[in-house]
C-alpha cells in the first residue's frame, strides 16, 4: 500500500456530516481533513475552525480549488447526484451517504459518470455508507443464508418499526418529509438500511405490491407506514413492515428456510432447527399434522466491533492507499434499494402490484408531479435542547 496521505474534503456539515463524519475524518490515520463545505456559512466557517481545514460554501469551489483525493457526500439525497457527478468529472474519488439518490434515474446518472470518468482515472472508487452492513446480526444471518444452512427459502418477514421520528424531527429541517425537498418519507430517509440488507441477503424479488400511507401519523406530506409484500424468482415471499409512529418499536427478522426458522431480535439471533427438511418431510410423512421438533439454537454473535461509520470508511480508504479488498457497499450496489423504495411507492400509487424491473421514468415523473403539485407549507422549529442524540437514529443490530 502506498503511504501518502489521503486529503479529504466533506461536503454537508449538518447531522450526520458534523455530528459523525468530521469527527473520525479528524482522527483517522493516513487521512487530512483538508476542506468543509456547506450553503450555511456559520456551520462551514465553524467546522473548517474546529478541524483546521479550509471552508467552502459552494461544493464545486471545494472540488476545484481543495486539491482533494476523495469527498465525503453528507449532503440532503437530492444534492448527492450532482456532488458525485462533479466530482467524478475531476478523478476524486467519492463515499456517498445512503441512499445513493432519491430515485432510480438519478443513481444511474451517478453511476454512468463514474464508469466515464473510469476511462480516464481506472482507479477511481465510489463507496456508499451502508453502515448496517457491518453489524454482527446481519452479518451472521448472510453467513448462515449462503453456507446453505437454511436450506431452500420460503418466507423473509421483517417488521421494522423502530424508526420513531416525531413531528418536532419533521419539522427541524426545510428539506425533510416533502416531496420536493426529500422526494420520499420513511422509505428515502430512515429504511434505506434496511431495504439494502434485504436485497443483500435476499437478492432482489421480482414482484412488489406496496402499501405506503401518506402522512397518517405526522404532518408531512410523504409517506411514515408502508407495508410491502414481494414475491422471489426462487419462490421466497417477503414482507416489509415499517413506520415512523410506534412506540415501542420492534425489528423482527424472521427467516424461514427449509431446514429451520432464523429469528433475529433486539440483537438476539437464534435458530429453530428443523432435524430434517420441512418440504421433504411434509412430501414424506403419513401424519396428518405437525410431529416436528425443532432444535433452538441460540447462536452468539460477535461484539465490540468497531464504530461502523469508521469501519466503512477505513475500508474505503484502504482501497485508496492501494489495498484489494472489497468495500463494504459500491456504488453500483446503490440502485438495488432504490428498485425497493421506488418500487413499493409506485405499486402504492397505482394500486397494483409491479412487475420488476419497471419503468423509472414513471416513477421519477410522478415524484416531479408530486414535487410541483404540492401544497405543504413547512412550519420548521428548532429541535428541542437535549434530544440531538444522532445515535438514537441509526438502526439497531436486529
Ligand atoms: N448513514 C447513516 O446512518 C445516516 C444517518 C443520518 C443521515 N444520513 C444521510 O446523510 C445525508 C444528510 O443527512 P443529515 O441528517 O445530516 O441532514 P441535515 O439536514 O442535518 O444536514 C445537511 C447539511 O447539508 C447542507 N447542505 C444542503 N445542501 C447543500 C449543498 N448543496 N452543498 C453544501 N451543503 C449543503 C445543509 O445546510 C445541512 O447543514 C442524507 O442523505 C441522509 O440520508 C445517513
Amino acid at each position: 500500500m502506498n503511504s501518502k496521505l489521503i486529503k479529504i474534503g466533506l461536503v454537508g456539515l449538518g447531522g450526520i456530516g458534523s455530528g459523525i463524519h468530521a469527527k473520525y475524518l479528524n482522527t483517522a490515520e493516513g487521512v487530512r481533513l483538508v476542506g468543509v463545505c456547506d450553503v450555511m456559512k456559520d456551520k462551514a466557517d465553524a467546522i473548517a475552525a474546529e478541524y483546521g481545514a479550509d471552508a467552502y460554501y459552494d461544493y464545486k469551489q471545494l472540488l476545484e480549488k481543495a486539491e482533494l483525493d476523495a469527498v465525503v457526500i453528507a449532503v440532503p439525497h437530492f444534492d448527492h447526484p450532482s456532488v458525485a457527478i462533479e466530482a467524478f468529472g475531476r478523478g476524486i474519488h467519492v463515499l456517498c451517504e445512503k441512499p445513493i439518490a432519491v430515485h432510480l434515474n438519478d443513481a444511474n446518472r451517478m453511476l454512468a459518470a463514474y464508469e466515464d470518468a473510469k476511462r480516464q482515472y481506472p482507479d477511481l472508487q465510489f463507496g456508499l455508507m451502508f453502515q448496517e452492513r457491518t453489524y454482527p446480526g446481519y452479518r451472521k444471518v448472510k453467513e448462515m443464508i449462503e453456507s446453505g444452512e437454511l436450506g431452500q427459502l420460503t418466507r423473509a418477514t421483517w417488521i421494522h418499526t423502530k424508526w420513531f421520528r416525531s413531528q418536532t424531527y419533521y419539522d427541524s429541517g426545510d428539506w425533510r418529509a416533502t416531496w420536493a425537498g426529500e422526494g420520499g418519507g420513511i422509505l428515502t430517509n430512515q429504511c434505506p438500511h434496511t431495504l439494502d440488507m434485504y436485497q443483500w441477503l435476499f437478492g432482489l424479488p421480482t414482484l412488489i405490491s406496496g402499501h405506503a400511507h401518506i402522512g397518517k401519523y405526522h404532518d408531512i406530506e410523504v409517506e411514515d407506514e408502508v407495508t410491502a409484500y414481494f414475491e422471489h424468482d426462487n419462490g421466497m415471499i417477503g414482507h416489509l413492515i415499517v413506520t415512523t409512529a410506534e412506540i415501542p418499536g420492534t425489528n423482527r427478522l424472521e427467516i424461514i428456510g427449509e431446514h429451520g426458522k432464523l429469528v433475529l431480535e433486539e440483537g438476539e439471533l437464534v435458530f429453530h432447527k428443523n432435524p430434517k427438511s420441512m418440504l421433504k418431510h411434509s412430501r414424506e410423512t403419513d401424519q396428518k399434522f405437525n410431529t416436528v421438533k425443532p432444535e433452538r439454537i441460540a447462536i452468539p454473535l460477535e461484539q465490540n466491533l468497531p464504530n461502523p461509520h469508521e469501519y466503512v470508511a477505513s475500508r474505503f480508504f484502504d482501497r485508496l492507499k492501494g489495498g484489494t479488498e472489497k468495500l463494504v457497499a459500491e456504488g453500483w450496489e446503490g440502485p438495488r434499494s432504490l428498485v425497493l423504495a421506488n418500487g413499493i411507492m409506485l405499486s402504492s400509487f397505482s394500486g397494483q402490484a409491479l412487475a420488476v424491473p419497471f419503468d423509472t421514468d414513471a416513477f421519477e415523473a410522478t415524484l416531479k408531479e408530486l414535487a410541483a403539485n404540492s401544497k405543504y407549507v413547512k412550519k420548521t422549529v428548532k429541535p428541542m435542547e437535549g434530544n440531538d442524540d444522532l445515535s438514537a437514529s441509526f438502526g439497531s443490530n436486529g
